[in-house]
């Protein structure tokens, strides 16, 4: 493990899954290997994902990575254009014409209208053959945040690709999850029926969130706060972030108080931030109890 890397990326407490990115990188050095990092709103994917991507250039990984958004579920390829926007365009030189000319189309950089249709099985195909070619010279990881808004049309190249890449290829997603539900069914199956690990990010511990808060805000909080704050956010560092923010505005009004639930903490925070508290209250049940 590239621990340097790490902990300069401000990666706290998540020694169960460092482990199995450093496995799964281990593992895509030599042959396909997929790892799903799982987990409810705010828990940590998308820090994991990043560290994950630090160690692999540092291991000698070339990287395509995709951050999907939740508006982009709409945008045909979306999430396919900005991995291959990332590659070197000496690979695509590789390509067969129409393949060169479908990712020319993904790309936005050709006309849609000239020359022969592009199907979905082209664009498919065209990004198989890329992922393999770059493989070929180095090991790649395919990085991917929020497969949950993943377009229909990139999930499908990606499956279609997933399921026939042979070299060293890693794919990495993040997906959110439901805090109490199960493991949600997937599309991402590689041609080793065992090839895809998927890790569930947990709480953060005491220790860790105490940490996290102290680098975040430069101070720290005495013991029975901390508890409190370890409480209600139920581990997770959004939201201990969060209610840590609010006490201290509230200390800064000379009014100290913690609140006594996530939707206190709520009042506080930015307007996306509040949409994310909103969706995981929907999920979580948090105890009421007493200021302080
Ligand atoms: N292990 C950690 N070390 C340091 N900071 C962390 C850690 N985990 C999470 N954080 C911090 O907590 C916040 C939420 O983390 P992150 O964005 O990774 O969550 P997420 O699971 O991707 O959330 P979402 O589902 O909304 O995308 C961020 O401010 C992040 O920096
Ligand atoms: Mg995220």
């Amino acid at each position: 493990m590239q621990l340097g890397v790490l902990v300069s990326a401000g990666l706290l407490s998540r020694q169960v899954e460092l482990r199995a990115i450093h496995e799964f990188l281990q593992s895509a050095a030599e042959r396909t290997s997929g790892l799903v990092i799982e987990g409810e709103a705010g828990i940590g994917k998308t820090t994991l994902w990043l560290a994950a991507q630090d160690d692999a250039r540092a291991r000698g990984f070339e990287v395509l990575s995709a951050r999907v958004g939740e508006t982009e579920s709409v945008l045909a390829y979306a999430a396919v254009a900005d991995l291959l926007g990332d590659l070197d365009p000496a690979i695509l030189a590789k390509l067969p014409d129409l393949q060169r000319l479908a990712v020319d189309r993904v790309l936005l950089r050709a006309s849609s209208t000239e020359g022969p249709e592009t199907d979905q099985r082209v664009v498919a195909a065209a990004f198989t053959a890329a992922v393999e070619h770059v493989a070929v010279e180095k090991p790649l990881l395919l990085a991917i945040d929020n497969v949950q808004w993943l377009d229909t049309s990139s999930q499908t190249v990606l499956a279609f690709a997933a399921r026939r890449f042979s070299g060293r290829v890693g794919v990495l997603a993040t997906e959110r999850c439901d805090p109490d539900g199960g493991t949600s069914p997937t599309w991402l199956h590689l041609a080793r029926p065992d090839g895809v690990e998927r890790v569930r990010i947990g709480p953060l511990s005491l220790g860790g969130l105490h940490a996290l808060i102290s680098a975040r805000l430069g101070r720290s909080f005495a013991r029975p706060t901390m508890v409190r704050i370890a409480e209600i956010s139920g581990g997770n560092p959004f939201y201990a972030l969060e209610l840590a923010r609010a006490i201290h505005m509230g200390s800064a009004r000379a009014q100290p108080s913690l609140p006594g639930t996530l939707a206190g903490a709520d009042a506080s925070s930015n307007r996306q931030s509040r949409r994310a508290s909103r969706r995981c209250l929907a999920g979580r049940r948090v105890g009421g109890g007493s200021n302080g």
